[in-house]
């Protein structure tokens, strides 16, 4: 009897309970990888929270220039990566909540989409109706000149 016969015989209802016990057994397999991920992640300073690092930026690099000023911003990896107005580095995601467009800037010491107007506080905060759906922040770490974005 090959599977399929052998399916035939049990019937619909076993069959089902068959498939939701596989379906839930990848389920698992799959939260178990993120509790493996989350066990090989990297603690940071600023919050004690584990994180992964996402992406790097040499602060020396060229790609970093912008960052050398307060209020300076770049965009690498989807993300917004900015100096703020107290020097201090942060980050969040460049696709906008609003309207889900990769539009996402620094602006007056807040994230600001160009698109239509959302504006988001460096918590990812909404501060107006286009932002009202909050903003995805990510953690940063400073390492000598290398600085981490953090999930
Ligand atoms: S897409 Fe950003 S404000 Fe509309």
């Amino acid at each position: 009897m090959d599977r399929k016969e052998f399916l035939k015989s049990l019937g619909a209802g076993a069959a089902l309970a068959v498939t939701i016990s596989c379906l839930g057994s990848c389920l698992r397999e799959e939260v178990d990888t993120v509790a493996i991920q989350d066990t090989n992640a990297t603690n940071t300073e600023n919050t004690g929270a584990s994180s992964t690092i996402l992406f790097s930026i040499d602060l020396n690099a060229s790609e970093a220039a912008k960052l050398a000023v307060d209020g300076g911003y770049v965009v690498k990896n989807n993300v917004v990566v900015a100096k703020n107005l107290n020097g201090e580095f942060v980050a969040a995601t460049v696709i906008c909540s609003h309207d889900l467009i990769k539009k996402v800037t620094f602006k007056n010491n807040e994230y600001y989409c160009t698109e239509h107007g959302a504006r988001f506080d460096q918590t990812g905060k909404g501060l107006n109706n286009d932002g009202k759906k909050g903003l995805k922040i990510y953690k940063t770490s400073l390492n000598g000149s290398i600085l981490d974005i953090l999930s």
